[in-house]
């Protein structure tokens, strides 16, 4: 029996089993869902993610964090690929709904080979999230090659593995069990592909180690890492120089000018 969208919104999965037909369980503990779907969103957006950025979500499954980023992102800004195609499906529906995907307009892959160039275009952020940690080495090395294509100078790719003593041997997919790599397995991967690792020290509820890779021209200082730098005041009053190329204006100055021209009529501000 086919499930509608009404029935998905409603349906959380609660004690579904990992990996079972359910597009929550699918993709891990029904319960944690929430938490990782935003522990992803939260990642991206404090390593800078705007909305005029474009994304593409890496084994997106049941748009978890894919949701969030979704609803943020200007319309067609997100693209995502997941070989399992119902639990997209039931993802899609259950969270967007079909006045969001034509209102957002985000695409998708059902492609099963790490074929990030389908979409024939680069990207400023590519995540990659819980995946590696279930794939084999020659998987992780064919969506880093990938991912170097659709890469440009300033992007980053966000991934995620299980940190282990030895590096898992086998050539196939393991779900829902997992895959382990030492961290220096992840970095020479990377490197092999043509690019530069930076491995984060980030919280993760199932213990997964963040990394990032990006072109290795422009090498991210993970010590000079100036996370969630996007929210900070000095970020505004840096952004207030490059727009207007005065004078530095606080938040208050800022009310006052636009609070002033609306009284003088010359600009309408939103009810
Ligand atoms: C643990 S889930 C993670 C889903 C999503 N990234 C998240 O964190 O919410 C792993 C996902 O990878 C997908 N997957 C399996 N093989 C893949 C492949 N070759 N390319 C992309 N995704 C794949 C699975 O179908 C599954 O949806």
């Amino acid at each position: 029996m086919t499930s509608t969208s009404s029935d998905l919104v409603n349906d959380f999965g609660d004690g579904e089993e990992i990996g079972s037909h359910h597009y929550r369980a699918w993709v891990g503990p029904p319960e944690y869902y929430d938490r990782i779907g935003a522990l992803q969103f939260c990642a991206l957006a404090t390593l800078g993610l705007r909305e005029h950025h474009a994304l593409l979500d890496v084994g997106c499954g049941s748009l978890r964090g894919g949701r969030l980023s979704v609803m943020y992102l200007r319309p067609g800004n997100y693209y995502g690929i997941e070989p399992a195609a119902w639990a997209l499906e039931d993802g899609k529906q259950a969270h967007l709904g079909d006045g969001l995907l034509a209102g957002k307009q985000p695409t998708f892959s059902n492609d099963d080979n790490y074929t990030l160039t389908t979409f024939g275009r680069q990207f400023d952020y590519v995540m990659v999230h819980s995946v590696f940690t279930h794939a084999p080495a020659v998987q992780i090395s064919r969506c880093l090659a990938q991912a170097r294509e659709v890469l440009h100078a300033g992007s980053v790719l966000v991934g995620t593995f299980l940190e282990g003593e030895a590096d898992h041997v086998g050539d196939d997919w393991v779900y829902p069990w997992v895959t382990e790599y030492t961290k220096d397995t992840i970095t020479r991967l990377v490197r092999e592909a043509g690019l530069a690792c930076v491995h984060l020290d980030w919280p993760h509820p199932f213990d997964q180690r963040w990394f990032l890779a990006v072109d290795p021209a422009t090498p991210i200082d993970v010590d000079g890492l100036d996370l969630g730098s996007a929210f900070s005041y000095p970020t505004y009053l840096q952004d207030e120089l490059e727009q207007y190329s005065g004078p530095r204006r606080s938040h208050v100055d800022y009310l006052r000018e636009d609070l002033a021209k609306r009284a003088e009529g010359k600009r309408h501000l939103p009810r």
